[in-house]
């Protein structure tokens, strides 16, 4: 059964609902309550919906997580055959420090699929490379950064000194970044969240040309679903850091962890849905704005096999005397 007929704007309250309850905790400096909250709102709003869904990406296993846990059942109709039955990809806030802090580029963002259209990904490290469109094809994450950097900007038809790519602002990246320095391109280093940063090296006018480096596993899952609907790529490998990391690449019968995978083989579902809400303001997507009598979210819904993508901006109304704002 088709996951997105009558499910879309149930998909898009989950999302707001999250980041409604992340954003009433913005600055607190508090970044495991903001995590939390975001869970039990996403939980609360899936399991209204008329679904037989299942978290394949969520937030940790079940005797560490209380909630989203991976294998979780959600849903109005769980065990229900004839309702959609559907995996669930979840990162309920995107961005614990940004909430914490208030800064800006935390949301709250899910994928699904048909059943076993997301890959399984282990909570650990994953080596990234996303480009848009206009470079889909041309790059390798095997090949030398300027390599890349070189087919990217051929890709757009400029020079690397005018591509802009972002990494995040770890340690680890230090010879990464000397590379990128070192071909010319500029660099945005963030502090946190390299799934926003994808989507917005998928979409023009962000200025934003790719995303290299190396973050969570689950994001970069997430990732791949969007790339999906935007036509975007990603190719990553798992990149365990530590013993116990490749401990657990070997429980999940992951044999070659050298292994490159796919935009296809991260989310090779042909029903790929994704919604992310703002929590705090971003790039592409406003936080949540709060104002007597309600609030107002900004949240980016795609869906692969309608082909739309939508942005969808929401006033709710606790108080209908509150007078709207234009625009
Ligand atoms: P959380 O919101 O779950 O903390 O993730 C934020 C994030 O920056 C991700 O965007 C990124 O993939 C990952 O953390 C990087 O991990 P680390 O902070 O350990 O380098």
């Amino acid at each position: 059964m088709a996951i997105t007929p009558g499910l879309e704007q149930g998909f898009v309250q989950v999302a707001e609902e999250a980041a409604i309850a992340a954003a009433h905790t913005m600055g607190l400096g508090d970044r495991e309550y903001s995590d939390q909250v975001a869970v039990e709102a996403m939980r609360k709003a899936l399991d209204s919906l008329p679904i037989n869904g299942r978290i394949v990406i969520g937030e940790g296993e079940r005797d560490k997580a209380p909630m989203l846990w991976v294998g979780e059942e959600v849903g109005g109709r769980v065990g229900d055959e004839s309702a959609a039955s559907i995996d669930i990809a979840v990162d309920p806030l995107e961005g614990t420090n940004l909430c914490a802090t208030g800064d800006p580029g935390a949301i709250a963002v899910f994928a699904a699929s048909e059943r076993d259209g997301l890959l399984f990904a282990p909570d650990i490290y994953m080596d990234k490379l996303v480009v848009g469109p206009a470079a889909r094809g041309r790059i390798d994450i095997d090949a030398p950064v300027a390599e890349n950097l070189r087919a990217i900007a051929d890709a757009f038809e400029r020079e690397i000194e005018d591509l802009t790519v972002v990494v995040l602002e770890r340690e680890r990246h230090a010879r990464l970044i000397a590379d990128i320095r070192e071909a010319g391109a500029r660099i945005r280093l963030i502090g946190d969240g390299d799934l926003s940063a994808g989507i917005a090296a998928a979409v023009r006018g962000t200025g934003v040309h790719a995303v290299f480096g190396t973050g969570g596993a689950p994001e970069g899952v997430i990732t791949a679903a969007a790339m999906r609907c935007l036509g975007g790529e990603i190719q990553a490998r798992l990149t365990p850091l530590n013993p116990e990391q490749e401990e657990r690449v070997a429980e999940l019968g992951i044999e070659d962890v050298d292994r490159v995978y796919s935009t296809d083989e991260l989310a090779s579902g042909d029903d790929i849905v994704f919604a992310a809400s703002g929590v705090t303001d971003g790039q592409l997507l406003r936080g949540v704005r709060f104002f007597g009598g309600g609030c107002r979210t900004s949240t980016l819904f795609m869906s692969l096999r309608d082909r739309v993508i939508r942005f969808v901006d929401t006033i709710r109304r606790d108080d209908v005397a509150t007078q709207v704002r234009f625009p």
